[in-house]
């Protein structure tokens, strides 16, 4: 196969940051995108329905002129979160999902939750409403190895919280373990997990065998080969729980590059080459339109994209670092060279 023309992908966990980091990445997504959930870890967090329009508009008025995006806004769940805030912002049509970072977990979650009694007011109404609940799904406790914070989580935070809140919509995201994808498989279809491009391509010896690689340190971080391979096989299954959420997250090289560097990979410019070729290595390329086009819309309830991309077997023409003003950002290098241009 030389082409391959698929639904026009969208991306269900996305970081877009803000102001001259917006500026510069956001067109990476836009020119293969139609439409990302947008994640709302700045500083301060996207907390009201308020604070997501202004967002919003931000990120519409850095969109080059002639490019179609659709930010599909989120809230950042605090202790203080209020439910009818909440459900105004969703009824308006402008809040798609809420997102739980605890507390601690990754960049940026400072104001998320401790104790996930306090919120479960919020997690009620959302599943009244059906308002879904995207989770970074790891604990962050300090006797918990790094390795197995997703694996804890599922069990002692995440089935928990299921149980006791019927009918909430959760997406598991960015899952980096055969656990996570063995808890997905075992739920209804009330439960989605997104999968990232970077997850599917290394493991954490691509991190630290033959020193330490911190373009390649992301949250959750990368586990063993064992798991990567879950992922592969989840992605690549077509199911309609799996989609791609690519968790690209820019941070310049001045702060991934430090001796306490940031969490997260850029891989909004090289995503549907990587995958294309993913896939193919599978066997699974007529599968690659349900992970990338077809499975979050259903998840999310909304349509699929009226509008097609094509991709074709050349080598493609992309850049090593994206400029922005406040410094170089890395693209995610995944390590062999691709095979597959966006056309
Ligand atoms: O690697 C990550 N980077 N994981 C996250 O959960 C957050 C993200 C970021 O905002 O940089
Ligand atoms: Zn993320």
């Amino acid at each position: 196969m030389t082409t391959l023309t698929l639904v026009r992908p969208d991306d269900w966990h996305l970081h877009l940051r803000d102001g001259a980091m917006m500026q510069a990445v956001l067109p990476w997504t836009a020119q293969h995108f139609a439409r990302a959930i947008i994640m709302p870890n700045l500083v301060p967090p996207v907390v009201t329905g308020t604070q997501a329009a202004a967002y919003r508009d931000r990120i519409l008025s850095a969109l080059p002129d002639g490019m179609d995006f659709e930010p599909l806004m989120t809230l950042y769940l605090t202790e203080d979160t209020d439910a009818d805030d909440v459900a105004a912002a969703h009824a308006s049509g402008l809040v798609k999902a809420v997102k739980l970072y605890p507390a601690g977990a990754t960049t940026n979650s400072a104001s998320g939750v401790t104790n996930f009694d306090n919120v479960r007011p919020v997690l009620e109404r959302m599943a009244e409403i059906g308002l879904p609940l995207c989770v970074h799904g790891e604990v962050t406790d300090s006797d918990i190895d790094i390795f197995d914070r997703e694996a804890v989580f599922i069990d002692r935070i995440l089935d928990p919280i299921r149980r006791a809140t019927p009918g909430l919509r959760v997406v598991m995201e960015h899952i980096t373990t055969s656990n996570a994808v063995d808890y997905a498989h075992a739920q209804d279809d009330s439960l989605g997990a997104t999968i990232t491009t970077h997850h599917l391509v290394i493991n954490r010896n691509h991190i630290l065998a033959g020193g330490i690689k911190p373009h390649y340190y992301c949250l959750p971080v990368a586990k063993r080969e064992e798991h990567r391979l879950a992922l592969r096989a989840a992605a690549t299954s077509g199911e309609a729980r799996f989609f791609l959420g690519t968790d690209s997250a820019p941070h310049t090289d001045a702060n991934k590059l430090l001796p306490c560097g940031c969490a997260g990979c850029f891989t909004a410019p090289n995503t549907l080459p990587i995958l294309a070729q993913v896939f193919e290595e599978d066997g699974a390329l007529d599968k690659l339109e349900a992970f990338t086009s077809k499975n979050g819309p259903a998840f999310y309830g909304l349509p699929i994209n009226n509008s097609a991309i094509t991709l074709s077997k050349s080598a493609p023409d992309l850049p090593t670092h994206v400029d922005t003003d406040d410094g170089p950002v890395t693209v995610f290098d995944p390590g062999f060279d691709l095979q597959w241009r966006v056309a």
